[in-house]
């Protein structure tokens, strides 16, 4: 069987790591795939926004399942390209991936079904938003691009100034683009975050175990917000009492919501939550697995991934298909400096062994190029370092270990992963 695994991240390498568990031993080609992937996978050069490019090599190359992980070809509609031609793939179609793709159908989703999120409206003027931002006055408010913009169309302002500013980035310069052209102002809200992925068949939804990201760049949760600076699974905050909450009041009804709208979910539904006073509520939907959050989740998870998956797209997903193994898993990313604002690349990867790895821990490869038996960096996060133990406290030790081994110039790593949630086991 062959499969071609969409895409170029840490993400993508976990997801491939685990299809090779799979009992149908699978052929894995990934496109574009980086130096790590590439001594899992055979890796060819088709961009993953490219849906002809990856429709024709699939045909081409008799590729039985596409599993695509990234949110812009799935904005794009890739999995509708292919399935027209005959080609089934894991994940949403186009009208699906909204959920991700547009915040205005997400929030207008969740307002129409009664799924508890902050309180927000919708601006398609400049000059509206900031009178209703005035009107409000209440601060910290939050302000959103409808569209995607590489993870960096949320801006929270703390006063009038920052708010007036962050309607003029979005709305009049247009820093990203089409994605600025309405907004979403939205209540600010204070709690814990957890991620808690699930498999999704269009009418069952599986949660995973939960996560938690460390977005922010410097440790204490200082800094400027990136893609995520390393996860720790399960999250100790995401008790059997808020998951039973979380399935019933926000999981099974986003699901249903999606059904009625016409475009049922397939694929990795992925709930970005926050642990209210006043319970769970939903700050974000994507539409796909996050990144780092597969890194560690997916290390966890007992059953066969491609199954699984499979099952998804037919839509026959069974909780007996999904089983976890107990204990922890924790994925420290190892960043160039200067991430997430310019930084620069090709600097040798100092510590691995020849397969980019290392004894005890798995090293996820996200932003690396492989040349004539060296690694080096081709991104701003580069990997993440991943380990799995019995305990999160043993967990993060194997995985600072593994650290402490791998190295290249410039490396920026945050110190403090998984630090708040030991804390908060403790206490
Ligand atoms: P997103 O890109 O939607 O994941 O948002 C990025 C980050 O902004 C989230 O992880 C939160 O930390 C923060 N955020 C987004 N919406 C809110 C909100 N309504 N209240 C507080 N924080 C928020
Ligand atoms: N780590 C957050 C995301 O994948 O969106």
């Amino acid at each position: 069987m062959k499969v071609l695994v969409v895409g170029s991240g840490g993400r993508e390498h976990a997801v491939i790591r685990k299809l090779k568990e799979s009992a149908w031993k699978p052929e894995i080609i990934c496109a574009p795939g980086n130096g790590g992937i590439s001594a899992d996978a055979e890796c060819v050069e088709i961009k993953a926004t490219d849906i002809a490019g990856m429709v024709d090599y699939a045909l081409s190359h008799k590729v039985d399942y596409v599993v695509v992980t990234p949110d812009d070809p799935l904005a794009l509609g890739m999995v509708d390209a292919l399935k027209e031609a005959g080609i089934p793939a894991f994940g949403p179609t186009k009208a699906a991936a909204r959920i991700e793709a547009s915040k205005v159908f997400s929030k207008n989703l969740m307002e129409k079904y009664g799924i508890p999120t902050a309180k927000y409206e919708v601006f398609e003027s400049a000059r509206e938003a900031a009178a209703y931002v005035r009107k409000e006055n209440t601060y910290p408010t939050v302000i959103k691009a409808d569209g995607l913009a590489l993870g960096k169309g949320v801006l929270i302002a703390q006063d009038e100034a920052e708010a007036m500013e962050a309607i003029r980035t979005l709305m009049v310069d247009k820093a990203f683009g089409e994605s600025g052209t309405r907004v979403v102002i939205e209540e600010f809200l204070t709690g814990i975050e957890v991620s808690v992925l699930s498999f999704a068949d269009g009418e069952t939804v599986i949660p995973m175990v939960s996560s938690m990201d460390h977005k922010r760049a410097l440790d204490h949760d200082e800094g400027l917000n990136t893609g995520g600076m390393g996860t720790i699974a399960p999250s100790p905050y995401y008790t059997p009492e808020v998951a039973e909450r979380c399935m019933n009041e926000i999981f099974v009804p986003t699901m249903k919501a999606m059904k009625a709208e016409g475009c049922p979910f397939s694929g990795c539904l992925y709930f970005g939550l926050i642990l209210t006073e006043n319970g769970p509520k939903v700050i974000e939907y994507n539409s796909r697995f996050g990144d780092p959050e597969t890194q560690s989740v997916l290390p966890l998870l007992d059953g066969d991934l491609l199954k699984i998956m499979m099952a998804c797209t037919e839509g026959k997903l069974e909780e007996s298909m999904v089983s976890w193994k107990s204990g922890a898993a924790a994925c420290v990313i190892e960043a160039s400096g200067g991430y997430p604002g310019s930084y620069e690349k090709g600097k040798e990867i100092f510590g691995m062994n020849r397969m980019g790895q290392l004894d005890d821990v798995t090293i996820y490869h996200a932003g690396t190029r492989y040349e004539a038996g060296k690694y080096y960096t081709n991104g701003g996060r580069v990997l993440g370092i991943t380990a799995t133990a019995p305990t999160l406290k043993e967990a993060l030790e194997k995985a600072y270990a593994g650290v402490d081994k791998v190295t290249f110039e410039g490396m920026h790593v945050r110190r403090d992963i998984g630090a708040k949630a030991l804390k908060g086991i403790k206490e």
